[in-house]
């Protein structure tokens, strides 16, 4: 008798603050969450910064600093493990604007909101790297603009970067993996269940609460992202090790 080939499950991983937070970034939605003290549109609309350029700049050089002072964790080296070993298709779309992720050695991964250490002109649309402050008065390397410069992160009411992409692996995603998010924030929020319409049977959460009350997920994973992401790709790599005889 024939034996059927063993096609490894199309993974799609998608996390939020909560995977770096034992890093030590501080997530948007907790108890020490990174909007207090902040109004969203006074920090995360593109309307925040035409008004008050200064301050958002303010905000976003504080954060940009503070990378400086984190490493990545052990959830964000055991996705990594998991990129690296996975015999399939494996996806990482992280709503996070840190580095941590590539700095544990990650490649194929989207930034959906965009990247701290990232700005773009609004003169000439080019986006760089960028380590240092932003000021009303730094000037554009690439068109000598000045004033020009934002950071490259995707503000309330902009379109998040990357959905073509994001929406295709969905259509054909087998295990949708979400770590760390709130799901509250849309489009990401929407995910779990656009994967599900599309036939995703493996829908799993790790999170330290459960948020999947209405039942998207097939299963939680309840606890630190630090203890359970390196359990889960124990697991999944586990799961795929069976050969047939
Ligand atoms: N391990 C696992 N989960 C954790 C941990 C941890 N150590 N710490 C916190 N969490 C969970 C929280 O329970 C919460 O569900 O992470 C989630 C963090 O939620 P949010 O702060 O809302 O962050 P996120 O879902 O990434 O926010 C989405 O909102 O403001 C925007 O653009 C911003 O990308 C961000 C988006």
């Amino acid at each position: 008798m024939a034996v059927p080939a063993l096609v490894p499950p199309r993974l799609v991983f998608l996390s939020g603050a909560g995977l770096s937070a034992e890093s030590g970034v501080p997530t948007f939605r907790g108890a020490d969450g990174l909007w207090e003290g902040h109004r969203i549109e006074e920090v995360a609309t593109p309307e925040a910064f035409q008004g008050h350029p200064e301050f958002v700049h303010r905000f976003y050089n504080l954060r940009r600093a503070a990378l400086k002072m984190v490493e990545p964790n052990a959830a964000h080296r055991a996705i990594v493990r998991l990129e690296r070993e996975w015999p399939g298709a494996f996806l990482h779309i992280t709503q996070n604007v840190d580095d941590l992720n590539e700095r544990a050695g990650a490649t194929r991964l989207l930034h959906m909101h965009g990247e701290l250490r990232k700005a773009r002109c609004l003169a000439c649309r080019v986006v760089m790297r960028w380590e240092d402050d932003l000021e009303i008065t730094t000037s554009c390397p690439s068109c000598g603009g000045t004033g020009t410069l934002r950071p490259d992160i995707v503000w309330f009411g902009e379109m998040p970067y990357y959905i073509d992409e994001i929406l295709r692996a969905l259509e054909t995603v087998d295990v949708l993996v979400c770590i760390g998010t709130s799901g509250v924030v849309y489009p990401a929020a929407g995910f779990v269940r656009m994967a599900e319409q599309k036939g995703c049977q493996k829908r799993i959460e790790v999170n330290l609460q459960s948020t999947g009350v209405d039942g998207r997920f097939t299963e939680q994973r309840l606890g630190p992202a630090t203890q359970e992401v390196p359990r889960l790709v124990e697991a999944l790599l586990a799961s795929f090790t069976a050969k047939p005889s």
